[in-house]
């Protein structure tokens, strides 16, 4: 396994001991969390509930559904998924696992992302995004991702982190990147990106199974890989508001963005914005 990335059990570290080594560039992978398996499960019953078949029969093509009929069914699908109270909740309870406390948690909406096989089109306006910095969008230098399939998938069909730029200016298009404006258009990029070419043996690729859990700071340069199968994936962000926060936080070094986006972050029990 490359240094840089920590396959771990979930038990309480302490929130100090993960905060510092994501802040430090570490990339971390979960496993065996009940609350994962949770949210998994209720993944898997609200695509029956929609699509009326399995997540494994669209996965293979087995299905007799048309592109249009599934890219509605989908949309509906990714909404359910985003409003869904018990997901955050499972999330929540997975976070206290690892020893965070759930009144400095600030969660983004989960978020559900298919990446079809290379080549194909995707569903509504959420294209496969080329390498990026979460945090050239929400200027939130603290930010904390996860990641995590619904699905077995293979390292050349998840994402890649580049750890050797964590620390160094990356050219982007953070200063005319518009979030206003990704809302209202088809086509536009979600996040700001770099057209650097990136070396295929600096790319931490990510080996990550069904049920385990990708952490990483959202200061990480990653994008996501394609091949010929397709992906669904659950995503989401938080800023945890310990002391570690303002002390450690990774140094913006190349984000021209001037919002902070704090209104993407809310606290899941007071409903309170990051302030
Ligand atoms: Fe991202």
């Amino acid at each position: 396994m490359p240094k840089s990335l920590l396959n771990l059990t979930v038990k309480k570290y302490g929130p100090d001991y993960i905060h510092k080594k994501i802040y430090d560039g570490k990339v971390f992978i979960f496993n065996n969390s009940n609350y994962i398996n949770n949210i998994i499960n209720i993944v898997e019953q609200y695509f029956i509930e929609i699509f009326g078949i399995e997540i494994k029969t669209f996965l293979c093509d087995k299905d007799n559904l048309k592109f249009p009929e599934k890219e509605k069914l989908f949309l509906k699908f990714q909404n359910k998924i985003k409003l869904c109270r018990n997901i955050s909740l499972n999330f929540l309870k997975f976070l206290n696992e690892l020893g965070l406390s759930s009144e400095l948690v600030f969660m983004d909406q989960s978020s559900l992302r298919y990446s079809p096989q290379k080549g194909f089109r995707p569903f509504g306006k959420l294209i496969p995004t080329p390498p990026h910095r979460d945090t050239w969008a929400s200027n939130i230098f603290g930010q904390i991702n996860f990641w995590f399939p619904i699905h077995d998938v293979s390292p050349n069909n998840s994402i890649y982190i580049v750890p050797k730029y964590f620390k160094k200016k990356i050219e982007n298009n953070s200063k005319q990147w518009c979030y206003e404006t990704f809302k209202k258009s088809i086509n536009y990029p979600s996040a700001p990106y770099t057209k650097i070419k990136i070396k295929d043996h600096d790319k931490l690729h990510i080996k990550i199974q069904k049920g385990q859990v990708l952490c990483f700071s959202g200061h990480h340069l990653h994008g996501s890989h394609q091949n010929d199968k397709k992906r669904i994936n659950l995503e989401t962000r938080i800023v945890y508001k310990s002391k570690l926060n303002s002390d450690f936080k990774p140094i913006n070094n190349d984000s021209y963005g001037k919002t902070k986006k704090k209104n993407w972050f809310k606290n899941v029990i007071s409903n309170k914005y990051l302030d």
